[in-house]
């Protein structure tokens, strides 16, 4: 077993160190905010996802994971060093690797020798090369090993991966990762660095595509009558298609995707190759939250400034308490923009936010639909579907819901003679 430092504790991160920790290597997770290690110290999970709780609680009491203030007080100690840090979208749509440098600079004069430095980040192509610079370590080896769970799947994503992801020129470092998932049962594709990087950003922009092709079909059966659900269910019958990824909803979002596509297409654009079907797949994104905003608008009517909103889900999707790029604040910021008033509820958001400053934020959600005139469902919460919706009826004043994810049963709704106006039927 090996020792391995996690340097940034974040979704990525800190799922990463509680796994590797169940598999049965010795973790040192490091982060720069103090008051996240603290907290984790006392084995609190900063983050909402479904069983890390459980993960990191059993691999504090085995002694499996420790949690230290300071990348290279967890890196001095280790002989692999993940690197798991933000790469946010920069102005220029390009990936910002000032965090991945930073940490590769911090850490590189306390590694042990012939230690591997492993870029689990999101990173654009030649990235390994640009850790290596900044590490300015010659006998440590740099290894890409991109990361594909999901938010709300993430520990079941790790320790039941579709694939592992191996980048390195070095055949001995990448066999040394690779002895890492001995435990897991998946495929383990080494590969060169540049290819691992474009696989991870080819696989997301593939699917935000995927997505923006079946809200597209959506507003297409809109128009001519068919119901998308019934469309994709017979679509993804075909086994070339598949049955994942195909649920329309309002946009797509998330802390990935959106910072992916864009990065992808700057990739493009520096090597001259004119990748429009990735600038379109961004439009037909901007377009549906646009669309979804404008059903509540048109359903409120005249004078939205005298209407109320209810508002189901905040977070980008179900199961996470993760609210960046969320389409939900994409299509409330419109809303709101109309004058009127939104009072929003999620499982996972106690609170309003900063990046709604309009909208109030329920602990209920029939406290939140209290005299609305229009109820949004923007998340697919499985609870929202087992809401009481006689109580519902009773509370709203109106009778309409947009489902923008095509969520709540049409059937109970109508029989309380709700209108509901789903996406694509
Ligand atoms: N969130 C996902 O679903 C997901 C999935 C696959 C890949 N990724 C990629 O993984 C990377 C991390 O994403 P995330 O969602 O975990 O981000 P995050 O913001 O949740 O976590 C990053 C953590 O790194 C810490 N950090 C920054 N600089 C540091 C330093 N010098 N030393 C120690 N800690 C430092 C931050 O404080 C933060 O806690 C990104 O490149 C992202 O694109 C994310």
């Amino acid at each position: 077993m090996a020792t391995i430092a996690v340097i940034g504790t974040g979704y990525v991160g800190l799922t990463t160190g509680a796994c590797f920790a169940h598999l049965g290597h010795d973790v040192i997770c490091a982060d720069i905010d103090e008051e996240k290690i603290a907290r984790l110290k006392e084995g609190q999970i900063p983050i909402v996802e479904d069983g890390l709780d459980r993960v990191v609680a059993e691999a504090l009491s085995a002694g499996k994971i420790r949690f230290v203030v300071g990348a290279t007080n967890a890196s001095e100690h280790a002989e692999f060093h993940y690197l798991c840090v933000p790469t946010p979208q920069g102005s220029d749509g390009r990936a910002d690797l000032r965090f991945l440098e930073a940490a590769a600079a911090e850490i590189g004069p306390s590694l042990p020798a012939n230690s591997v430095v492993v870029n689990k980040s999101t990173v654009p192509v030649g990235s390994t090369e640009v850790v290596a610079k900044h590490l300015d370590r010659p006998d440590v080896r740099v290894v890409s090993n991109p990361e594909f769970l999901r938010e709300g799947t993430a520990v079941q994503d790790f320790l039941h991966p579709d694939r592992v992801v191996i980048g390195s020129s070095d055949q001995e470092a990448a066999i040394r990762v690779a002895a890492l998932y001995s435990k897991v049962r998946a495929p383990i594709m080494v590969t060169d660095p540049v290819s691992a990087e474009t696989i991870k950003y080819a696989s997301n922009a593939f699917l935000a595509t995927k997505l923006s092709f079946v809200n597209a079909i959506a507003t297409l059966c809109e128009h001519v009558g068919a119901d998308v659900n019934d469309v994709t269910l017979g679509m993804g019958y075909d086994t070339r298609i598949g049955k994942e990824f195909l649920k329309p909803g309002p946009g797509w979002g998330g802390s990935c995707f959106p910072k992916d596509v864009a990065a992808l297409a700057r990739i493009a654009d520096d090597y001259d190759y004119d990748f429009a079907l990735l600038r379109e797949v961004l439009n037909v994104n901007e377009a549906q939250f646009q669309r979804t905003a404008q059903k509540v608008i048109d359903a409120l009517g005249p004078d939205p400034s005298s209407k109320k909103v209810a508002a189901w889900g905040l977070t980008f999707k179900a199961g996470t308490d993760d609210l960046r790029e969320s389409p939900a604040i994409e299509v409330l910021q419109r809303v709101s923009g109309s004058g009127a008033q939104v009072v929003a509820f999620d499982p996972a958001i106690p609170s309003e936010i900063p990046q709604l400053p309009l909208v109030t934020v329920e602990s209920d959600p029939l406290v939140a639909a209290k005299n609305a005139d229009v109820l949004v469902v923007l998340t697919e919460w499985p609870e929202f579907k087992f809401v009481d919706f006689d109580q519902l009826a009773d509370q709203m004043r109106g009778r309409t819901v947009v489902d923008g994810r095509n969520l709540l049963d049409r059937s109970t709704l109508k029989r309380r003679n709700f209108e509901v106006i789903g996406i694509g039927r």
